[in-house]
């Protein structure tokens, strides 16, 4: 199994974002410990990028993938573009946030990664990667 772990804006910079919503790992501690879990059963490709297009574009060259891991980041609440390329993608999307989105401010209770996943893990801080992971290694 081939996934895609795609990390959008400002997740490049956990460890230093508000450890309440976010946790106190990094996202090298975490995508660590996601290549720990997969060891020989799925292999990993991880994109981090801030730019909603480069995403676009990555979705688009990765639709031979067997599933996605997406945490969209602030994209989440307003990119249609990346809901589109996201559409076009035939396997499973799962969709993770770190904070709690759906008790936070109200605009992030808009989202445009939801109606496409096949699972969300919200609010479980690092916890939520894992949980999609090992949700796809077992179904
Ligand atoms: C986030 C939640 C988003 O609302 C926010 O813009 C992020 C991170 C999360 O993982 O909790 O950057 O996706």
């Amino acid at each position: 199994m081939k996934i895609l772990i795609i990390n959008g804006p400002n997740l490049n910079m956990l460890g230093k974002r508000d450890p309440n919503h976010y946790g106190k790992l990094t996202l090298n501690d975490i995508n660590k410990e996601l290549k720990k879990r997969a060891k020989n059963k799925a292999k990993l490709v991880f994109y981090t990028n801030n730019e909603e297009g480069k995403i676009v574009t990555k979705i688009q060259r990765s639709l031979n993938f067997d599933a996605i891991i997406i945490n969209a980041g602030a994209y989440t609440h307003t990119s249609l573009a990346i809901h589109d390329a996201l559409e076009m993608f035939k396997g499973k999307i799962i969709e993770v946030h770190l904070s709690n989105v759906l008790e936070r401010e109200s605009f992030r209770k808009v989202n445009f990664i939801n109606s496409l996943a096949t699972k969300s893990f919200i609010g479980e801080k690092e916890n939520s990667y894992y949980k999609a992971l090992d949700y796809l290694l077992n179904n």
